[in-house]
């Protein structure tokens, strides 16, 4: 949970900036009676060293937000580049100098009674300070939910749709009243799809193994990011393919991954310790590594960061792919 925002916050609301306590939509908007919008999440992280807040794949987040939308038939008329400007754009109209959370929100905005959908659509883009959402630091205790995760043909849970959170609000609510940190849902066929706002990696026999993007999870940048550092810097194999709950219970190492939560161990599921209870190798060096890459830190990621403030240090962006990163091209200290 995260405090309420300063009301005088600037915010981009139907193509204007606007204070928040300006940014109101009526009663009867369409998005608010059945869901029918689509939100994005993107991290900035404020570096001491650099001075300055990395937005943390922008353009990635902008487009899958823009594709998705399309389910909808949501058009949202910028494009991902302008998206990512209007962005640090707004960083820099509220001078944070923290860590922030962007809320990009597109929805259906006829204002009237029936659930059929028109053409009238409307977007906003809000960034908020924000540190920690979840305290994972000594690791997580999660739960499996009784409350099985969407189906692609009743609500697709590879988009972020509104009205589809109220699966994760059902599922999240309950571990938390049951005392667990986080919820991890398992799809119709029983078996493992992600946690309540993350997707989740457990390591087996040294391989890092996530459940592929046809079992009803978000198709996560985040999944994304850590899948690329764990097979070209930490040269482990990633395993996509069906999990069973039980392996939960036997698996060396467990952890959650989102925008939010960033990377977070989990060593309990359903009272029982993951391996010996401690985080393990694996998870302490793709967290270290995914921090580092997201604060900038490392040459070859560089392209991963885009930089609100007008940058002291210009950005790698234009950088050649590589096939293998050296420990070399890593650091930028
Ligand atoms: C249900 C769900 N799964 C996974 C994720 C992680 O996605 P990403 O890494 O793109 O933030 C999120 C993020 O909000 C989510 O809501």
């Amino acid at each position: 949970m995260t405090a309420e925002l300063d009301p005088n916050t600037i915010v981009y609301f139907r193509g204007k900036y606007v204070p928040l306590r300006e940014a109101q939509v009526g009663i009867l908007t369409h998005a608010l009676h059945y869901g029918t919008g689509v939100f994005e999440g993107i991290r900035g992280y404020w570096d001491d060293g650099e001075h300055q807040v990395f937005l943390v794949r922008p353009r990635e987040h902008y487009q899958r937000w823009k594709r998705n939308c399309g389910i909808l038939h949501i058009d949202v008329p910028a494009s991902a580049e302008e998206l990512t400007a209007i962005t640090a754009d707004l960083v820099r109209r509220n001078a944070f100098h923290t860590d922030i959370y962007v809320r990009p929100l597109a929805w259906k905005c006829a204002e009237r009674i029936g659930v059929s959908t028109d053409d009238r659509d409307a977007f906003a883009l809000v960034a908020v300070p924000f540190g920690e959402y979840l305290h994972s630091d000594t690791g997580l205790h999660a739960g499996v939910s009784t409350w099985r995760r969407i189906e692609d043909n009743a609500i697709p849970a590879r988009a972020k749709i509104c009205g589809a959170y109220v699966n994760s609000a059902l599922a999240s609510d309950d571990a938390r009243r049951a005392g667990f940190d986080e919820a991890i849902l398992l799809n119709e066929n029983g078996q493992v799809a992600e946690g309540a706002t993350c997707n989740l990696f457990m390591v087996r026999k040294g391989d890092l193994i996530t459940p592929p993007v046809t079992e009803n999870v978000l198709e996560g940048i985040t999944r994304d990011s850590v899948m690329e550092l764990a097979v070209r810097v930490m040269g482990l194999k990633v395993v996509e393919r069906p999990i069973d709950r039980s392996e939960l219970y036997i698996c060396e190492e467990l952890f959650l991954t989102g925008t939010a939560v960033g990377i977070a161990p989990v060593v309990r599921v359903d009272h029982r310790a993951v391996y010996d209870g401690a985080i393990g190798a694996t998870t302490r060096e793709v967290r270290r590594l995914y921090f580092e890459a997201t604060r900038g830190h490392l040459r070859a990621y560089r392209k991963w960061v885009f930089p609100a403030f007008p940058a002291a240090t210009p950005r790698e962006q234009q950088e050649p792919e590589t096939n293998a990163v050296s420990l070399a091209e890593m650091s930028v200290r």
